[in-house]
């Protein structure tokens, strides 16, 4: 491990390493590079996702300040407002949430556990779901001043934990994935993953960099368009190895990011997100979400239809997580919807 990063407070929230599992027959399908998945969904906390390798590190430092309150943003079926909520009942914490009014805002998918987690949840019909990283900022700044004079210690945890600490997780992971490669005698070229506020990406890409490792992060934007995207992971890179006293920087010319796969807009599925879901699920037996890998998926079997990627090429596609958002998405994604005594 990076020496900056063993000093830093950490509280074990979930299990790694997290498998890296070679999708045979999904290659085969596409007949593209071989693809194998580095299975983050399967880190454990509150149905796993890539956030839990961020709070580790948030939630430890929380802990350290003697916050008892934990305030944040997403939107309705935020998969990071559930695993945040998840681990402030690890630690005996409280969660408020400020959510951005998504495409379900029924008690389904993640709303549902957040019932049973019995999180605060106040859902704001605001225009612009990137408002959850603007507007929602200050609003939860005004909460936390609120709560303080009843008495808590209150932390705003900006909406997905895109701050340099929560960046720290995905520097560990991109060591990780590195050993694991090497472990495997895997020749891997290119990690494909999701972007949603480019934090993962940025720890990925910090990392390998820091490691000398040849390997080139491709993020698939869900939200904002490819300008602001990569300023995103630039940003954040720069900042997360200034507080890990690490001599590397990035410049946009190194950031690999598509924003073709983002459809009408955040969270409103696409077709070719549903049928790489299906096609991912009836391959592999791994269920992707319809917000994030869902569309780093439809992404990443265009770019291997565009000959992006070939079959001298392999591929770790990174699964984020977010499985509870299939079940608010279930309208969208069930085609076979009757029932009948026969099979359909
Ligand atoms: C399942 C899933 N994948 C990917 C992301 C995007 O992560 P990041 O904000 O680090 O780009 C999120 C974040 O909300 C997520 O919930």
């Amino acid at each position: 491990m990076i020496p900056s990063i063993a000093k830093l407070p950490r509280v074990s929230l979930g299990n790694y390493p997290t498998p890296l599992m070679e999708a045979r027959r999904l290659s085969a399908a596409l007949s593209g590079p071989r693809i194998i998945i580095k299975r983050d969904d399967l880190t454990g906390l509150a149905l796993g996702g890539n956030k839990c390798r961020k709070l580790e590190f948030v939630m430890a430092d929380a802990q350290q300040k003697g916050v008892d309150t934990v305030i944040t943003s997403g939107s309705s079926q935020s998969n990071f407002a559930l695993q945040m909520a998840a681990a402030a009942r690890k630690l005996g914490m409280e969660t408020y949430l400020l959510l951005v009014k998504g495409v379900h805002v029924e008690k389904q998918g993640n709303l549902l556990l957040h019932d049973i987690l019995n999180s605060a949840v106040n859902i704001l019909d605001v225009a612009d779901p990137s408002e959850m990283f603007t507007t929602m900022l200050k609003k939860m700044n005004e909460l936390a001043d609120e709560l303080r004079s009843k008495g808590r210690n209150p932390l705003v945890i900006p909406a997905g934990a895109d701050i340099p600490l929560g960046i720290v997780g995905w520097v560990n992971a991109a060591e990780e994935i590195g050993q694991q490669l090497k472990d495997q005698k895997i020749g891997a070229q290119y990690v494909v993953l999701p972007h949603g506020g480019g934090g993962t990406q940025a720890g990925l890409v910090l990392g390998f960099k820091q490691l000398k490792l040849p390997l080139n992060v491709v993020g698939i934007s869900v939200m904002s368009k490819k300008g602001k995207a990569i300023d995103e992971v630039v940003t954040l890179v720069n900042e997360a190895a200034k507080l890990l006293a690490l001599d590397v920087a990035v410049t946009p010319d190194e950031v690999t990011l598509y924003d073709d796969y983002i459809g009408q807009g955040y969270g409103i599925i696409t077709d070719d997100c549903i049928e790489a879901i299906r096609l991912v699920a009836q391959m592999e037996g791994i269920f992707l979400d319809p917000v994030y890998t869902g569309k780093a998926m439809a992404g990443l079997i265009d770019l291997i239809h565009k000959g992006q990627f070939t079959s001298k090429d392999t591929v770790v596609f990174v699964h984020t997580g977010g499985l509870p958002a299939v079940f608010a998405y279930h309208q969208e994604l069930a085609i076979h919807t009757k029932l009948s005594r026969g099979f359909s």
